[in-house]
């Protein structure tokens, strides 16, 4: 593949085969990862690459706008479709940036926002002070409770009457568990505040119908479009009409430039796909996986945070095993010797820094998109469960690598890219 690549710059030919051939022949677990298709491939590599595009459909700043238009239309009826909005904006190019856009739509600086605590599954765009939003906003964490691992609403309820919030943002990036939308739109109800819902990781789900949709309970709704929705890496906001118009303007010019036209029509790809019967076949899949996962793991002797999962994630404590020193980043290396990708995550409460961290997350919606089922799951148990109950022990991890490769080859990824 890549003729015209490989003879122009070989290095970065190099890295991409390299990336494909990881791809491949490791076992992709991070829950934020998943494979795009062909045809999602093909529109983010597309000409749309080279055109300026800023403003929107019909009412652009550049000529030459009027096959893009068709992409950017496209995307966002399909959008609507799939998660019934009344508007959408798909031109963030990341999550992060569709959080900024629904901020600074609903609030001003300086004002206090309420999302919940990274190291209790929040996203460092949630408040996190190394971010824009712990810069712009005065942020109040809520956290789960210490018993169950969940969000308590009455506990939450209580600390939004202290902390007066103008906003609250629920959803986050490490959650097992379904989250109530109701019950954070009577919070804000109460103390008066508008919600926005970041549905990045649950977003496959919640345009299926497996997990509840905020759609009817949030101010704003802001996903990425790579996780469980499987389109390419970015951005999304949905709002109510009377948010629409306030929206658009801090997309662009607020916080954007001109839109990257060729990820909006790859994300027309995918909403497409996403409509089609087999997308929830697919999702339905994933969490079946998830449940068999986490099954197989607490056999072994794995706890998991909050007792298991409801969605497409779930995050395994690593003390529970009594392994000596074990922790997240010396899992997450071994592992990864061993052609399995995980990622570190503290778990609520944890001791350790994020840098270490006492847990692992684990997700299935990419090793489901390689059509593996329940049973391949137990074997994926069992390959964590052997590097980790011998992390040190080379051999081990050159055999389980080895086993993970063959493992994969019967799954295969994409046709004629190695
Ligand atoms: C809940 C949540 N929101 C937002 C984001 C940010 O997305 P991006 O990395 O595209 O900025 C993530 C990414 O992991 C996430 O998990």
């Amino acid at each position: 593949m890549n003729e015209e690549l490989k003879r122009e710059d070989p290095e970065i030919y190099d890295a991409i085969y390299n990336e494909t051939k990881r791809q491949a022949y490791n076992l992709e677990l991070i829950a934020s990862e998943n494979f795009v298709s062909e045809a999602v491939l093909q529109a983010a590599g597309s000409v749309m690459t080279n055109k300026y595009a800023e403003g929107y459909p019909a009412k652009r700043y550049y000529g030459g706008c009027e096959f893009v238009d068709v992409a950017e239309d496209l995307a966002r009826d399909r959008a609507k479709q799939l998660f019934g909005c009344d508007h959408v904006n798909v031109q963030p190019h990341s999550g992060s940036q569709a959080n900024m856009a629904a901020y600074f739509t609903l609030v001003e600086p300086g004002d206090t926002i309420m999302g919940l605590d990274l190291s209790h599954g929040g996203h460092l765009s949630h408040g996190h002070p190394l971010s824009f939003s712990g810069k712009y906003f005065n942020i109040v964490h809520y956290g789960v409770s210490r018993e169950t691992e969940v969000i308590d609403y009455d506990q939450l309820l209580k600390e939004a009457f202290e902390a007066k919030p103008k906003l609250i943002i629920a959803g986050a990036s490490a959650y097992p568990r379904t989250l109530d939308f109701k019950k954070f739109r009577e919070i804000c109800d109460e103390v008066n505040a508008y919600l926005v819902v970041d549905i990045a990781h649950i977003a496959g789900l919640v345009a299926t119908e497996l997990h509840p949709s905020p759609i009817p309970y949030a101010d704003i709704v802001t996903t990425t479009t790579h996780k469980t929705l499987r389109g390419p890496r970015g951005g999304m906001v949905m709002c109510k009409e009377e948010y629409a118009e306030k929206l658009d303007k801090i997309v662009f010019p607020g916080v954007q430039g001109g839109p990257l036209m060729h990820v909006i029509a790859a994300k027309a790809v995918a909403f497409k796909e996403a409509l089609k019967p087999e997308f929830k076949e697919y999702q339905k899949k994933i969490l079946e996986n998830a449940q068999a996962l986490a099954k197989a793991l607490e056999e072994k002797g794995f706890r998991l945070v909050a007792g298991g999962t409801d969605t497409h994630l779930m995050l395994c404590d690593l003390d529970s095993k009594n392994i000596k020193g074990l922790n997240g980043k010396r899992a997450e290396n071994a592992l990864e010797k061993s052609g399995i990708t995980v990622n570190k995550n503290t778990i609520p409460f944890d001791e350790r820094s994020p840098f270490i961290a006492s847990g692992i997350r684990l997700g299935t919606p990419a090793v489901t998109t390689r059509r593996m089922g329940t049973n391949e799951m137990k074997i994926i148990a069992d390959f964590i469960n052997r590097v980790l109950e011998d992390r040190k022990n080379e051999e081990n991890r050159a055999q389980v690598k080895k086993e993970v490769k063959e493992f994969c080859k019967k799954f295969p990824l994409y046709k004629n890219h190695l």
